[in-house]
């Protein structure tokens, strides 16, 4: 198994471009399922994650093809053509929805495009329990007759799925997705209240609009979407991952460095800017991107809570521990969104950060002076959170399960490396 190896210590300097969103990347080619034409999906980053849907969608009966890398307004991300002119099985099996719990994002869809679906439950993972009610729940609003049975969610829409008014209990990026989706083919009106309001949903609402959809309100807490007798295929732009920019942002601030992020949108990033902001980072436009490094000097403690957009988000948290582990100061970061995502914190702890759990609350103690280990972590953002250490760190760090990473940092240790990061991948 892969492992990466970080030589600490160097200041990061150069430019990195930002790929295409994972989580915008993901429920956009769920939504190929809805027509029979051909949707092109430009700036797809190229991650183990996008493999695993491309996979389903493929057993699906999705026919998917891969045009290298066209470049559109500067973006040069993969393009895929998929076309789902029949589908040949509304079945997803575990064995593909385990590898990746988005898997749950073709439930919509298929129970739109052909009345039926059967797709494995995906079950908790590292850093919850992470239930799909939300989205069964909803689904039965509109008509949906739902059963749980050995392991799979059996959805039936025998007359089609009719309009409703769901209000979300709390607020939930795969429900809301889930829903725009199955309700853009439905009967009627949906609309739904204490919808999530993250860049991604609205990227999914231009693209489902663009192939025919009618949609209003994406981007704030109620949207209505008109139900249509058919999509048509379209061609959309993936827009720019806000948590791969985040995270460049703070390894440029935690290394004292100075990183031009080219394409990085500072309107999808405000709470993150402020919250740095106030940290010591400077993070300025330019007319590429974004140009981040510290204001002056050290780095000063902050008070975060992770919150759903246009709070900070919770995919962030991991990393800004790690960046808090070298500012003046004891700083408090609190987990809103997820049970059990500080499994970082025993590992930071080991590379010298002084943390201390304290329910959904981790205190860090800083400065500290971080020093190299062999370390690990269970999942993508918990496993970036210790490339940042180990970049600040002295000496050398050894990061095991690099399939983590991969799963969401296209390239990562070439881009890191292309600023003047030490780093390498290396086999066994
Ligand atoms: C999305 O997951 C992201 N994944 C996650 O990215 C991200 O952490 C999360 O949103 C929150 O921002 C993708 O977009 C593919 P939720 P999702 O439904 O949609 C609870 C990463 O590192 N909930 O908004 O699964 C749930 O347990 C990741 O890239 C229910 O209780 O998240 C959680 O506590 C991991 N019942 C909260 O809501 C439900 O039916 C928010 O989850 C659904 C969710």
């Amino acid at each position: 198994m892969d492992r990466i190896r970080i030589r600490g210590g160097r200041r990061l300097e150069g430019e990195i471009a930002v790929s295409g969103s994972k989580n915008a990347a993901l429920p956009l080619m769920a939504a190929a399922l809805l027509t029979e034409e051909t949707l092109v999906l430009g700036n797809l980053p190229h991650l183990n994650d996008i493999t695993t849907l491309a996979n389903l969608l493929v057993q699906h009966g999705v026919e998917i093809h891969m045009n290298g890398h066209a470049a559109k307004g500067g973006h040069a991300g993969r393009v895929l053509e998929m076309t789902a002119a029949r589908i040949v099985s509304s079945k997803a099996p575990y064995d593909l929805v385990r590898k990746m719990r988005a898997s749950v994002l073709v439930l919509g869809p298929l129970l739109a495009r052909v009345g039926q679906a059967e797709v494995s439950l995906p079950g908790g993972c590292a850093i919850g329990a992470r239930p799909v009610d939300l989205h069964l729940k909803a689904l039965e609003a509109m008509g949906a007759e739902i059963e749980l049975a050995d392991g799979y969610i059996l959805a039936r829409a025998p007359e089609g799925l009719h309009g409703a008014k769901v209000v979300f209990p709390t607020v939930s990026v795969g429900a809301t997705e889930n829903l725009m989706m199955a309700a853009s083919l439905a009967k009627g009106r949906t609309t739904l209240v204490n919808a999530a309001r993250e860049p991604e949903i609205v990227d999914l609402a231009d693209c489902l609009t663009a192939m025919g959809a009618q949609i209003e309100g994406a981007g704030s807490d109620s949207i209505t979407i008109e139900g249509v007798e058919r999509l048509r295929g379209a061609e959309h732009w993936v827009v720019p991952d806000r948590i791969e920019t985040g995270t460049y942002a703070m390894a440029a601030a935690i290394t004292d460095g100075v990183i031009d992020l080219v394409h990085a949108r500072a309107d999808h990033l405000e709470a993150v800017i402020a919250v740095l902001g106030a940290a010591g980072v400077s993070i300025e436009e330019t007319n590429r991107g974004l140009r981040v490094k510290r204001a002056n000097g050290a780095l000063r403690a902050v008070e975060v809570t992770t919150q759903p957009y246009p709070g900070f988000p919770t995919d962030l948290q991991a990393q800004m521990t790690a960046l808090m582990s070298t500012a003046e100061g004891a700083s408090t970061i609190t987990e809103t969104i997820f049970e059990n995502r500080f499994m970082h914190v025993p590992e930071l702890s080991r590379m010298g950060a002084e943390v201390t759990v304290d329910g959904n609350s981790a205190i860090i103690r800083g400065p500290c002076d971080l020093q190299g280990a062999p370390v690990m972590a269970t999942d993508l953002r918990a496993s970036v959170s210790l490339v940042l250490a180990g970049l600040a760190a002295e000496g050398e760090t050894i990061l095991n399960r690099v399939y983590h990473l991969d799963r969401g940092y296209e390239r990562l240790e070439e881009k890191l490396a292309a600023c003047g990061a030490d780093i390498e991948r290396i086999g066994d």
